[in-house]
């Protein structure tokens, strides 16, 4: 896969694309990034790439015309045509499902905006707008970041073991199970036995079971669109009912 990313800022990624899986990533050749100075497509002295807001208002808007040229000359420079992502707070929330969206692309085109966002007519090159939470950054630097993150590894060889995706947070439309590592005791706190008895069916069933508790304590919206059984089903209804009966105990006759 390729990302290009376009940004007025582009020396901010070179850190985070070189260090850890991201850089890994690279040099296996699951993933290529491309980071672009969006300043190259401008044609004035100062290189512009904001101006005034029509009709007033407070804040600078970013211009369509480097951002045009730059989608135009980015695109062209691979026969892969790109999906064209704009970071942008109005748009698509990324969940694990936009990202496994964007992952299974073959090249994808980050646009980073800045000041009061972008001139309305550049969304008319963009393929999809997303933002990574209901809140207002200063750029979209950060969140084109968790997006080739998120999107890097998920790319085929690049986790040791590809389980580990299907297994995780979200993948199963649950939040992930309970994990431990060694020691099995630590200051007389015990690791589940079950996780020490070898027997991986049963482990695989504690997990499972565990992995609905956990999303029917922490996020039960989640449950609703899960792939459950229906005695998995009732069993979330028993967690919940359990959590809201201890809760009410203190205060009981009130
Ligand atoms: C200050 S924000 C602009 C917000 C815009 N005035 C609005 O109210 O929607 C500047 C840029 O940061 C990026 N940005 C800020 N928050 C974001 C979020 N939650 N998700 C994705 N991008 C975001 C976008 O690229 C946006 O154009």
């Amino acid at each position: 896969m390729r990302i290009d990313i376009v940004s007025i800022f582009p020396d901010v990624f070179e850190p985070v694309l070189a260090s850890s899986m991201l850089g890994i990533a690279q040099q296996k050749g699951a993933v290529e990034f491309r980071v672009h100075d969006l300043r190259q497509w401008t044609d004035d002295k100062h290189r512009t790439t904001d101006d005034y807001p029509f009709g007033g208002g407070h804040g600078m808007v970013m211009k369509p015309e480097p951002l045009f040229r730059a989608v135009r000359a980015v695109t062209e420079a691979d026969p892969r045509v790109p999906f064209v992502v704009l970071t942008c707070p109005q748009g698509r929330r990324l969940d694990q499902r936009l990202v496994e969206e964007l992952a299974a692309k073959e090249r994808l085109l980050i646009l980073c905006g800045r000041y009061e966002g972008v001139d309305e007519r550049v969304r008319e090159i963009v393929d999809l707008e997303v933002s990574i939470g209901d809140y207002v950054l200063t750029g979209g630097e950060l969140p084109a970041m968790v997006i080739v993150d998120a999107v890097t590894r998920l790319q085929p060889g690049v986790l040791a073991s590809p389980s580990s995706a299907e297994e995780e947070s979200f993948s199963w439309g649950l939040l992930e199970y309970p994990q431990y590592t060694r020691p099995a005791s630590f200051e007389g706190r015990e690791v589940p036995a079950v996780l020490l008895s070898g027997d991986h069916k049963k482990i695989a069933q504690w997990r499972r079971l565990e992995a609905i508790r956990r999303t029917a304590l922490r996020r039960p919206d989640l449950l609703e669109s899960a792939d459950l059984t229906e005695d998995e089903r009732a069993f979330a209804a028993r967690v919940i009912a359990e959590r809201d009966s201890e809760r009410k105990e203190p205060g009981s006759d009130g």
